[in-house]
């Protein structure tokens, strides 16, 4: 059996992480088996298959798929008040001990129930927690469906506020129950569509803006809002999401990741668009970096952090 150390995570992410992260990675206790061939044969089958799958894809026409689905988060939520219960029901299809997931450029076999949720949401905390410091005064996450990395961040900050934005209306209403109910004291919440930028919605001086996996679902239509953003001037902003431009389709897992990204329509080109701005002295990019973990379709996803000049 293997396990995942502080080191292999910081090795990684080419910086320590705080005692907090620390201690999380401890707790986590992340264990993994390497595959056997005939296994990992399976696996590439499997990756295969998925691609010649009826696959559906991301785009404007899923409204309601996310107000639905964060609907059923919320009616659990209402009921348990638990953390657990803002997990969105996608890490649940890959959360049994013994599923394939990647790791290290590699599959793997998980030894560690929610391997998947686990790895991801480390990876957000240990790079929210390097970048975003007490001297911040909010944090807007953009596509923040249930808001459980709000929730998480909130234990990291005393007096940070917090806003998340989502289109699903389901959200906002998540998000109004854990302010109502007090589980996180500075919290709001408002509707944004990235189809269709609401310009006139301002941030606040010395604010951070983050999403995770949102711009994912709008494919190549991440101009206006990168646009909307740089206009606003945030004090930063760290995306964790797709890009194939910096996967190598010379290796087998990644060849893939692209191929599974390109199925469903996720979000590519922004990093070249990042580069773009930062040739025009718009924006500066500060840190950028591959997780190399992921479920066994896809690696999920890397990091970019970047500042408006
Ligand atoms: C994969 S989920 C990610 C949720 C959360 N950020 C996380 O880390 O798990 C994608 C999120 O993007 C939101 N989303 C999709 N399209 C959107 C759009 N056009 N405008 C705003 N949010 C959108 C969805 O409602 C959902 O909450």
């Amino acid at each position: 059996m293997l396990s995942i150390t502080t080191k292999d995570i910081e090795n990684l992410l080419g910086f320590q992480v705080t005692n907090q992260c620390k201690e999380l990675i401890e707790n986590f206790s992340l264990q993994y088996h390497s595959l056997s061939d005939g296994e990992r044969d399976q696996a590439v089958i499997e990756c295969i298959d998925k691609l010649l799958s009826n696959v559906s894809q991301v785009g404007s026409h899923r409204q309601e798929v996310w107000e639905n689905g964060w609907n059923e988060n919320l009616q659990n939520f209402i009921l348990t008040k638990e953390y657990e219960d803002l997990i969105p029901k996608y890490f649940e299809k890959q959360s049994a001990i013994d599923c394939v997931a990647r790791w290290n450029n590699n599959f793997i076999k998980t030894k560690t129930e929610n391997f998947i949720y686990k790895i991801f949401t480390l990876f957000v905390d240990c790079i929210i927690t390097k970048f975003i410091n007490e001297e911040f005064d909010n944090i807007y996450e953009f596509g923040c469906g249930t808001g459980y990395n709000l929730v998480r961040f909130s234990k990291y900050y005393e007096k940070m506020s917090f806003i998340g934005l989502d289109w699903a209306k389901s959200s906002q209403e998540i998000i109004r129950f854990i302010s109502e109910q007090n589980i996180v004291k500075n919290i709001d919440s408002h509707n944004f569509n990235y189809f269709d930028i609401d310009s006139k919605y301002e941030i606040k001086p010395n604010s951070a803006v983050i999403t995770c996996c949102s711009l994912e679902q709008i494919g190549d239509s991440f101009k206006d809002v990168v646009d909307y953003w740089v206009s606003k001037k945030p004090k930063l902003c760290i995306n964790f999401e797709n890009e194939n431009s910096i996967f190598d389709d010379s290796s087998l897992l990644d060849k893939l990741s692209i191929e599974y990204a390109k199925k469903r329509k996720y979000l590519d080109g922004f990093y070249s668009y990042l580069k773009e701005l930062e040739s025009k002295n718009l924006i500066q990019i500060i840190y950028q970096k591959r997780l190399y973990s992921g479920n066994i379709f896809h690696e999920a996803y890397p990091v970019f952090v970047w500042k408006v000049l």
